[in-house]
């Protein structure tokens, strides 16, 4: 399968997954980075693997793209022969251009175990909450901000000692694991979504 990864920032997520496709845990392999972002990390870690990289301006918008902008990220996609979107840290919203030409087929990750905590920096939302347990979620991607039906959860423990960026980083680590694990079995066609729920099918 060809997977398209979309970020905006630094791509630690990106190279989780590319070294999880190399290593043959995750039957695809990355086909096309796009980033709203010139200078984003993400773009600079595919290319050091060989791995197609565009930056694809977003248009006047801070939180979406334009429609102009969406047709253009879906034609680059489209041309990599993408099956599946990936959003690893990309930090805009995806509107109808770009949802109904991946129906299905986009999947996110977001730092905190959902549906608590949508939105921006949710690990510093969780930690000044005072919850004693967070983590990261895998769910598809449909028109809300971090709604989609979940695929996947991986939990983390808050210590009394955590700053906002040290819980960062555990989750980080949880991420690592749980993505390829969610997207392994996504492109082998083990997930059933049965309205919000998220089944996993082991092949027989
Ligand atoms: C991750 O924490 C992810 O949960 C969030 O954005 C961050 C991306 O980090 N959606 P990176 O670019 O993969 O390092």
């Amino acid at each position: 399968a060809r997977l398209g990864v979309l970020g905006s920032g630094t791509g630690t997520n990106f190279v989780a997954i590319a070294e999880a496709c190399a290593a043959g845990r995750i039957p695809a392999r990355v086909a096309l980075v796009l980033s709203d972002v010139p200078d984003a990390g993400i773009l600079a870690r595919a290319r050091e693997r060989g791995i197609p990289a565009r930056y694809i301006p977003p248009g006047p918008f801070r939180t979406k793209l334009d429609e102009a902008a969406e047709r253009a990220y879906v034609s680059a996609l489209q041309e990599a022969g993408v099956q599946w979107v990936v959003l690893a840290g990309f930090m805009r919203v995806l509107k109808s251009v770009f949802l109904r030409a991946f129906e299905g087929r986009i999947v996110n990750i977001h730092p905190s175990l959902l549906p608590s905590f949508p939105g921006l920096a949710a690990w510093r939302q969780a930690w000044e909450y005072g919850v004693k347990v967070t983590g990261c979620t895998v769910h598809f991607v449909d028109a809300g901000v971090d709604s989609g039906p979940i695929i996947g959860q991986q939990a983390v423990p808050v210590h009394d000692d955590d700053t906002p960026e040290t819980l960062l980083q555990r989750i980080h680590q949880a991420e690592y694991e749980l993505y390829p694990r969610c997207l392994a079995a996504l492109v082998r066609g083990e997930l059933e979504v049965q309205g919000r729920r998220v089944l996993w099918r082991r092949p027989a």
